[in-house]
């Protein structure tokens, strides 16, 4: 029976009073050591706006406000913000039991994919899962990429002619990477490699993921802070449908090549009961996972590179050297060799120094019980159990001056010695830095796709340097900033795409 309305506004009053209460008041009281906290103006909401729309501009302001270590209200949360890269190791390695990442890991998931799985224990599931994609599984992988990656960039027949072809640089990276990794992982039509026909369905499936997944990547970071709109919320519903079908158990199982990742993978959520309409919906949360960062990183390898001729060259002077001049076409056996992809040390610094100004990952944790954190420089302060702490490594190591002189530049010899070996050494306040660049995070966040992520992209890039000729459609147009809402999730993409014409060095 529906409540007389003057009852139900007082005890809706008294909910909002309890909870304002609970969120001012109870910060009132401090305990010892405490970071200081920060509420923001907006009741309730805090500072959930600002962090939503630019999470590095006011985390700059805050640590100019704070320093390197201080607590935020957002949205009835507290998140106390970590940001000394020599103290990331005091974090990154404490046990789940103290800072626990499953519990947000589970929130995320839950609303960005719809999905809840029982019995869920990412960081268990996260160590099993690692072998597969390293170590002796990661030359089956890297070679089942070259071979995916040939057959999207250069069997096209929409690729093949020497006209000059345009197209943005952004939507040409993310597409090829997520096609080629999506069939690296998840099989091929069939096992033959050779028939043009069953090739060419492997084109045209692997172009109709993308297109979902494309439309899905838009959603999520607004589905992630629960801000969708009832109209956003059923259109992500209908892209995710549609992954669901496109991605259903019968189907995969009709796939040959599937990597020993998704096979594992597959036979876990068996073995811990998840019934095959739940299990599509994990694979789509797999596939966001594991494709989500590499198109994105090439997009801007491949920007700094066109805007940069020097860095270009040398570039291409490495790729003549270690193919020994008989790059075309490339040697598949040298393409897919470990030896030979590590060899690449200019094309490593460009890379890393790419990660260094694009890649924006949160670190975070929750904090489940009342606990001690001390820094490197001996302070101790206290943490709040029920706050989530989070490190923002863009801001520091990679983005700050006192470790990178000039940190807005690209300069792609920044990972490179005199003699052209790689550069480790990093300080902040005269102490070497064990944590200089963490694109990948650190500690049991780590990825771990990395090492087939990094042969991965050398192999795009070799390919698209090697067989096509490329340029910017307007060399003046200034490198586009990125869209601002997706800090924490990993790449940064950019706020609009950039046109190139490119076309195939012969017929
Ligand atoms: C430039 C490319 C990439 C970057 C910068 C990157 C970065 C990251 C980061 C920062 C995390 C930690 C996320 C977290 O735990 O909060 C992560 C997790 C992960 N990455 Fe990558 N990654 C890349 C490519 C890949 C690729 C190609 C694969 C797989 C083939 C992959 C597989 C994974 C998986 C499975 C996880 C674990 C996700 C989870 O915790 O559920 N990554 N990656």
């Amino acid at each position: 029976m529906p409540l007389p309305a003057i009852p139900t506004a007082l005890a809706a009053a008294s909910v909002g009073a309890f909870l304002i209460y609970m969120v001012f008041f109870r910060r009132a009281k401090r305990f010892p050591n405490e970071p200081p906290v920060d509420m923001g103006m907006i009741p309730w909401l805090g500072h959930a706006l600002a962090f939503g729309k630019d999470a590095a501009t006011f985390l700059t302001k805050m640590k100019a406000k704070h320093g390197d270590i201080f607590t935020v209200h957002v949205a009835g949360k507290y998140v106390t913000v970590l940001l000394d890269p020599h103290s990331y190791d005091a974090v990154v390695w404490e046990s789940c039991g103290k800072l626990d990442f499953n519990e947000y890991a589970k929130i995320l998931m839950k609303r960005m994919f719809a999905v809840q799985l029982p019995n869920y224990d990412p960081a268990t599931e996260k160590a099993m899962m690692k072998v597969h994609l390293q170590n002796k599984n990661l030359p089956a992988l890297t070679k089942s990429m070259f071979s995916n990656l040939k057959n999207i960039l250069i069997e096209d027949p929409e690729r093949k002619h020497s006209t000059w072809k345009e197209e943005g640089l952004f939507q040409l990276s993310y597409s090829v990477m997520v096609r080629a990794g999506f069939l690296t992982l998840f099989g091929n039509d069939s096992a033959d490699c050779n028939d043009p026909k069953l090739r060419a369905q492997d084109r045209q499936f692997s172009a109709d993921i993308y297109k979902h997944f494309q439309q899905l990547d838009q959603f999520l970071m607004k589905a992630a802070r629960a801000m969708l709109s009832a109209e956003e919320t059923n259109d992500l519903d209908s892209v995710r449908k549609s992954l669901w079908g496109l991605l259903s158990i019968n189907k995969l199982n009709l796939t040959a090549n599937r990597s020993s990742w998704l096979e594992t993978y597959l036979k876990h959520l068996e073995s811990v009961g998840v019934e095959e309409d739940l299990q599509a919906k994990a694979v789509v949360v797999q596939l966001w996972a594991t494709q989500g960062n590499a198109g994105p990183a090439c997009f801007w390898l491949l920007l700094f590179l066109l805007k940069n001729p020097k860095a270009m060259a040398a570039v291409e002077k490495e790729l003549q050297e270690i193919f020994k001049n008989k790059a075309r076409p490339l040697d598949e056996k040298e393409a897919t060799c470990q030896e030979v992809l590590d060899s690449a040390h200019v094309f490593d610094s460009v890379f890393y120094e790419t990660l260094r100004l694009t890649a924006a990952p949160f670190i975070t944790r929750e904090v489940l019980k009342d606990m001690p954190l001390r820094l490197a420089n001996e302070k101790e302060y206290t943490l709040r159990k029920g706050d989530r702490l989070c490190l923002f490594p863009y801001l520091s190591p990679q983005m700050d001056p006192e470790i990178y002189e000039d940190p807005e530049k690209f300069e792609y010899d920044r990972f490179l010695k005199a003699d052209g070996s790689k550069k480790t050494e990093f300080f902040k306040g005269g102490k070497k830095l064990k944590h200089y660049n963490m694109p990948w995070g650190a500690g049991s966040n780590e990825c771990i796709g990395r090492f087939f992520a990094i042969n991965s992209i050398k192999q795009f890039v070799f390919i698209l340097l090697t067989y096509f000729e490329l340029e910017l459609k307007a060399p003046r147009q200034k490198i586009p900033s990125f869209d601002n809402s997706r800090y924490g999730f990993g790449i940064m993409q950019p706020a609009y795409d950039i046109t190139i014409r490119y076309r195939a060095k012969h017929s």
